[in-house]
C-alpha cells in the first residue's frame, strides 16, 4: 500500500519539491482495493463547481455511484458546519475534497484535516484533495490532510484556463475590457479537464495514492497573451489593461465585493503570483501519460460552446 510512505519521505508540504520526492506512479499495480464494480458512492465535494462538476460527470459517465457533496447536495454538505460532515461520508468509499472559497482562508488547514479524518473513521480511505501551487497554507493543508492516514493524493494546480471563461475573470472578458492586478507576469494555466481526468484516475485507480501531481498547462502565458487568444477565438476585441493590487481592490469594494473575496484575490494576485510558479510542471503527463492540453484548444473550445456569449449563461 502506498500509505506505507513514513512520514519523513512523505511528498506533502512544503519542505517537499514534488518531482524530486514523489516516485512514479505504478499504474495498476495494487495500492488499494477499489473497483468499479464497488457500489459505494464517492463523495465529490464543490460537486456544482468548476472541477467537481467535471470530476462527478467523468465517474458518472464510468458508472461510478457519485454522492454531490456542497450546500445543495443531498444530504448537504457545508464546510462551516461539521455535523454535516458524517452524513455525507456515510457509506461512501472515496472523497475529492475542493475546498471553498480557498485553502489559504482561516480554518482551512483545521477543516480539511478534521474532514479527512472522518472519512477515514468512516472507511473512504482513498482521497483525493485540490490544492493551489505555491501556497504555503495549501501545503499546509495536504500535510493536514495526509496526516489522517488516508490514501492521499494531491493534486496541485495553477491557475485555471476555465478562470476566464467559467469563473471570475468572465464578467471583464464580455465587457470586452479586462483590468487585472497580473502585470506582465507569466502563468502556465492548466485546463481544468485535464486537472478533472488526474483526479478520476486517482480516485478509481491503482498507483495514485501517495502521489503529489502538480499540474500546468504545457505553455507559459502572460494574461495579455491568454486574453489575445481569447480575443482570436471569439473574434472580438478584448483588451487587457494591467492595474495595481490596490487599485484592483478598490474597484472591487466599489462593486459591493466582500472583503473575504478581494483579500482573497489580493492574495493570490499580489503574493502567489510573484514568479514562483512561472514554470510548467510534467504533473498531466506523470499522471495520465499524456500532454496536458494547450489555452488555444481551450479557447477554441469554450468560444464554440458560447462561453464568451453574454446571452449564455454558464
Ligand atoms: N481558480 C483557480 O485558478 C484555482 C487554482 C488552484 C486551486 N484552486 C482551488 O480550487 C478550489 C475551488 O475553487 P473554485 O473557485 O474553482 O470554486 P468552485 O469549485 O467553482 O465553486 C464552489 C463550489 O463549492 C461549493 N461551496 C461553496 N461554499 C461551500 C460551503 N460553505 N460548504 C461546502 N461547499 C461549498 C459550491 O456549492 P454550493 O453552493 O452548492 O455549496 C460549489 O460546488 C479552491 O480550494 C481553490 O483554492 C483554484
Amino acid at each position: 500500500m502506498e500509505s506505507s510512505v513514513s512520514a519523513m519521505e512523505r511528498p506533502f508540504g512544503s519542505a517537499y519539491v514534488a518531482d524530486q520526492v514523489v516516485r512514479k506512479a505504478d499504474h495498476g499495480q495494487g495500492d488499494g482495493s477499489m473497483t468499479n464494480t464497488d457500489p459505494r458512492p464517492v463523495l465529490v465535494l464543490g460537486a456544482t463547481g468548476k472541477t467537481g462538476r467535471r470530476v462527478a460527470d467523468r465517474l458518472a459517465a464510468s458508472d461510478v455511484a457519485v454522492r454531490a457533496g456542497s450546500r445543495r447536495g443531498t444530504p448537504p454538505f457545508d464546510w462551516h458546519d461539521p455535523a454535516t460532515w458524517s452524513p455525507a461520508l456515510d457509506g461512501v468509499r472515496a472523497a475529492y475534497i475542493s475546498y471553498y472559497p480557498d485553502l489559504a482562508v482561516p480554518g482551512a488547514v483545521e477543516a480539511t484535516g478534521k474532514f479527512a479524518k472522518v472519512a477515514v473513521d468512516q472507511g473512504a480511505n482513498r482521497v483525493v484533495l485540490l490544492a493551489g501551487r505555491g501556497e504555503a497554507e495549501a501545503e499546509r493543508a495536504e500535510e493536514a490532510v495526509a496526516d489522517s492516514g488516508a490514501d492521499l493524493t494531491v493534486v496541485r494546480s495553477t491557475w485555471f484556463m476555465q478562470n476566464f471563461s467559467e469563473g471570475d475573470f468572465r464578467p471583464q472578458l464580455l465587457s470586452g475590457l479586462v483590468t487585472l492586478p497580473a502585470g506582465d507576469m507569466v502563468e502556465p494555466f492548466v485546463d481544468i479537464d485535464d486537472l478533472a481526468d488526474v483526479a478520476v484516475a486517482a480516485l478509481t485507480e491503482d498507483g495514485h495514492a501517495g502521489q503529489l501531481y502538480e499540474l500546468t498547462g504545457p505553455r507559459l502565458l502572460t494574461f495579455a497573451d491568454a486574453i489575445e487568444e481569447i480575443s482570436g477565438a471569439t473574434g472580438r476585441e478584448i483588451r487587457y489593461a494591467p492595474v495595481s493590487v490596490e487599485e484592483f481592490a478598490a474597484a472591487m469594494a466599489a462593486q459591493g465585493v466582500p472583503m473575504e473575496a478581494i483579500e482573497i484575490f489580493s492574495f493570490l494576485f499580489g503574493e502567489i503570483l510573484d514568479g514562483r510558479n512561472a514554470h510548467v510542471t510534467d504533473g498531466v503527463r506523470r499522471a495520465l501519460g499524456r500532454e496536458p492540453r494547450d489555452f488555444k484548444y481551450f479557447a477554441r473550445d469554450a468560444a464554440a460552446r458560447g462561453a464568451w456569449d453574454s446571452s449564455q449563461k454558464v
